[in-house]
């Protein structure tokens, strides 16, 4: 679907997922709409990964469908001709931030530095993705981050699960969290769609 709100108001939780067989794509994107998570970022870390985004744009129309691991110009350009609604990357290039800023869908560049967030302000973008979460200082690093620039609206990722989520979501800026605990490649491989549709039930229910 066209994005007509930010990817950071669809879901407090975004299931980062690797899919390495795009068979499973559109049964995993049908769980996580079962289970109230009608949002996806499908990362680009697998050979087949667009295959994926292109069989969910096709057939799960209602579910906002990001394209993750975004690191060059190129990577946008087959993103968008695949069915991106939303582009994250885990940091940015200039050349990156300038094809991200004329990308015609909403784009999350990831920052884990306040210069990082400064130049991206340069760019006009006010929603990033923040990462690596966990390693990089967690909810008091991200809060600190932050304080100088009220106007960002972050999405962490990188070590969010379960039981930290609302650490984050109470970071002043945090709009939603995403990570990869809401589609374990056990329960892709097993086809445990249920499972998945629980896990992301539980994790909107958390947040
Ligand atoms: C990402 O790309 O957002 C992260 O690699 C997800 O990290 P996680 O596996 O710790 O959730």
């Amino acid at each position: 679907m066209s994005l007509s709100a930010s990817p950071l108001d669809v879901s407090p939780v975004i299931p980062v997922v690797v899919i390495d067989d795009p068979a499973h794509a559109v049964a995993l994107a049908r769980a996580l709409v079962a289970g109230g998570v009608a949002i996806i970022e499908v990362t680009l870390r697998t050979p087949r990964a667009l295959d994926a985004v292109a069989a969910i744009a096709a057939d799960v129309p209602e579910i906002a469908l990001g394209v993750g691991s975004v690191l060059t110009a190129a990577h946008v350009d087959r993103a968008l001709a695949a069915g991106a609604d939303f582009l994250v990357s885990p940091g940015a290039s200039p050349a990156l931030l300038e094809r991200l800023v004329a990308a015609p869908v909403p784009v999350l560049p990831g920052v884990a530095t306040v210069s990082e967030v400064l130049t991206a302000l340069d760019h006009g973008l006010t929603e990033l993705k923040f990462f690596p979460a966990g390693p990089a200082g967690g909810p008091a690093y991200l809060a600190a981050i932050g304080g100088p620039v009220p106007q960002v609206r972050f999405c962490p990722t990188g070590g969010v699960t379960a039981g930290n989520l609302r650490d984050y979501l109470a970071v002043p800026g945090v709009a939603a969290v995403g990570g990869t605990w809401l589609t374990p490649k056990s329960l892709i491989e097993a086809e445990d769609w249920a499972g998945i549709t629980a896990l992301a039930a539980a994790a909107v229910a958390a947040a």
